[in-house]
């Protein structure tokens, strides 16, 4: 079965040998890429659907999402808004909620934003856990997780929770927790951060997660620039995620290396903070994704759009980066090499905007955009 989607009036691949095919036309054959190239040159297929047009990217790849919770924080966004700060310490309150639902509740919560991702075009997504932070909770979350996405993170050390002293809850999630968690889990993370856990904890964590077969990556340097880049540079981690603040030191280390600096505009825009030098480190070589880190606490948002958007905006990429970072940079941070870009044999993970170009994802901020979304050739929306 052959499906042959044309009248695409700019396919932007993502793929440095394809780059932007103007009046382009491709095949999907078994979910993946079986052709593409220019319209006029099309194969005949058993269907064919004409886009009219429109604008086709890869899927978005959103690397950085928290997405297993019950209740909501607006009481404290609201707080924020009039000049609160943020602070790790919020996430105990998501902790209490977590802990009190069911796997039901836990599921549909999640099924319900994964609606709201495809809806964003977003057609892979990263989901962890760390809002559980007992044994029994950690390991329900990653096994909901599990069941709607293979990219799963235990992220046991999200903070010390309340009435557990700190060397035993450490002890808890690199020994315990992370056996009942590892199984279903594809990484690990650490919040590494003032409030959180410190450079050498975070070691600790991420050096018992590999040990047991979980690949690193880590949320460093949101709050402060403390020792968090510099930590996921020396084990090799596919990502370090926020970078909110960075020193010279930090951009070098991350250009000079395979990990891929996650950027996630959402959390700047919602908690008022300062945006991260992306120019910096876009300038120095290094690799940049973004995502939506949507969580119920430091940002609520399942806009890949609108975090392309504030890219754009605020932090100056251009719209061909942004759309690249949030396609091949999520990707990248993932160490995934089917998903992020299209070209014969890749995942038929696909958007048609309703735009003829991908500039209008900034253009025209905050307006509905995606008009049809494929997954695996399937049509999720
Ligand atoms: O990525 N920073 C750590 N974790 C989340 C926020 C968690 C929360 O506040 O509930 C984040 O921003
Ligand atoms: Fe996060």
């Amino acid at each position: 079965m052959t499906t042959l989607l044309t009248g695409i009036g700019l396919l932007a691949t993502q793929d440095p040998e394809l780059g932007e095919i103007p009046d382009a036309a491709l095949v999907i054959e078994d979910g993946r890429l079986a052709w593409i190239g220019a319209a006029a040159h099309a194969p005949e297929a058993d269907t064919a659907i004409d886009l009219g047009g429109r604008c086709v990217l890869p899927g978005f790849v959103d690397s950085h999402a928290h997405l297993v919770f019950a209740g909501d924080r607006a009481e404290e966004f609201a707080a924020r808004m009039t000049g609160q700060p943020y602070t790790a310490g919020g996430i105990r309150s998501t902790v209490a909620a977590t802990r009190a639902a069911s796997d039901e509740q836990l599921r549909a919560n999640l099924s319900k934003l994964t609606a709201e991702l495809h809806a964003a075009g977003v057609t892979t997504f990263e989901c962890k856990s760390g809002y559980g932070l007992d044994v029994a909770t950690e390991q329900r979350s990653v096994r909901i997780a599990a069941e709607q996405t293979p990219e799963v993170t235990y992220l046991g050390a999200h903070v010390v929770p309340a009435g557990i002293d700190r060397g035993d809850y450490l002890d808890l999630v690199c020994g315990p927790m992370l056996a009942a968690c590892a199984e279903h889990a594809r990484w690990v993370d650490v919040f590494c951060e003032q409030g959180a856990f410190d450079v050498d904890e975070s070691r600790a964590v991420l050096r018992a997660g590999m040990a047991a077969g979980l690949a690193p990556r880590l949320h460093a340097n949101q709050l402060i620039a403390g020792g968090g880049v510099a930590l996921a540079v020396e084990v090799d981690a596919a990502s370090a995620d926020h970078c909110t603040h960075l020193t010279a030191a930090d951009i070098d280390a991350l250009a000079g290396s395979s990990t891929v600096a996650t950027l996630l505009p959402l959390v700047e825009f919602s908690t008022r903070s300062p945006y991260p030098d992306a120019r910096g480190l876009l300038d120095a070589g290094a690799t940049v994704a973004l995502a939506t880190d949507c969580n119920p606490g430091s940002g609520f948002s399942t806009s890949m759009p609108l975090a392309i958007a504030l890219a754009v905006r605020e932090l100056r990429m251009t719209p061909a980066e942004a759309v690249h970072a949030a396609t091949a940079g999520g990707a990248r941070a993932l160490r995934r090499d089917d998903i992020g870009r299209l070209a014969v044999g890749s995942r038929a993970d696909l958007v048609a905007l309703d735009a003829p170009s991908y500039l209008h994802l900034a253009y025209r901020p905050g307006v509905p955009l995606i008009h049809r979304v494929w997954l695996a050739g399937q049509k999720v929306r």
